[in-house]
């Protein structure tokens, strides 16, 4: 079993759950411990440096590709066992999925999830984190790795919260958005610093039976 699970009935994992509820969302400022955002944030930046993260494509299977002009992000998705900070990472999210299917009854079965790192200038236009022809997204989950971030450097999660209403988070280290994936549409805003984080779904199972 992953080495970093917390009870599901933690109170910030309760607070999330409560949220989610009443609004869609949840922001938690402090979720993660500042060292581990210290790893994964390393991490990261090694991956990158080694040449493993790829440009993020739009869509999904043949009509995926490759549009800057769309989102401009890198990325790598992630597989357990491949490192301790991520393992930590993928075992807290893992009770997080536990605390949403006992709290919401969501039925939750796994999750997928990726390192992303903006170059300066990258932006990912507004969108729903849900395939037209795949509903299986159902929560969405985006951790921050962003040591000292400034307001200035924009960079901001934009979410259309209703019409007329949004709201920008900023990318701060060890920060944890999680919203519906089908009912929040938002956007990446540019930066003028590298802006890195894990991102990721919690998925429901799919009607296809194989
Ligand atoms: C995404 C996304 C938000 C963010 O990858 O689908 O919307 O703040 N990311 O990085
Ligand atoms: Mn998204």
């Amino acid at each position: 079993m992953r080495d970093m699970q917390i009870p599901s009935d933690h109170p910030l994992l309760l607070q999330i759950v409560d949220d989610l509820a009443a609004h869609g969302w949840s922001q938690q400022n402090i979720f993660l411990p500042e060292a581990l955002t210290l790893e994964l944030a390393a991490e990261c930046r090694e991956r990158a440096a080694e040449g493993e993260l790829s440009p993020a494509a739009v869509g999904r299977g043949s009509t995926q590709e490759v549009r800057e002009g769309v989102r401009g992000d890198h990325i790598q998705w992630l597989e357990a066992g491949e490192s301790a900070a991520c393992d930590r990472y993928l075992g807290l999210m893992d009770s997080l999925r536990q605390a949403l299917n006992r709290g919401l009854f969501l039925g939750l079965e796994d999750y997928e999830s990726h390192f992303a790192l903006y170059p300066p200038g990258a932006f990912y236009l507004k969108h729903v984190d849900r395939f037209r022809d795949d509903d299986r997204r159902t929560v969405s989950a985006v951790l921050y790795l962003n040591q000292g971030w400034l307001p200035e450097y924009g960079g901001q999660l934009r979410m259309f919260l209703k019409e007329g209403v949004d709201y920008d988070v900023q990318p701060k280290g060890g920060c944890l958005v999680v919203f519906l994936s089908g009912e929040i549409p938002h956007e990446v805003l540019p930066s003028t610093r590298e802006r890195l984080s894990l991102t990721g779904w919690f998925r429901r199972r799919g009607d296809d039976p194989f």
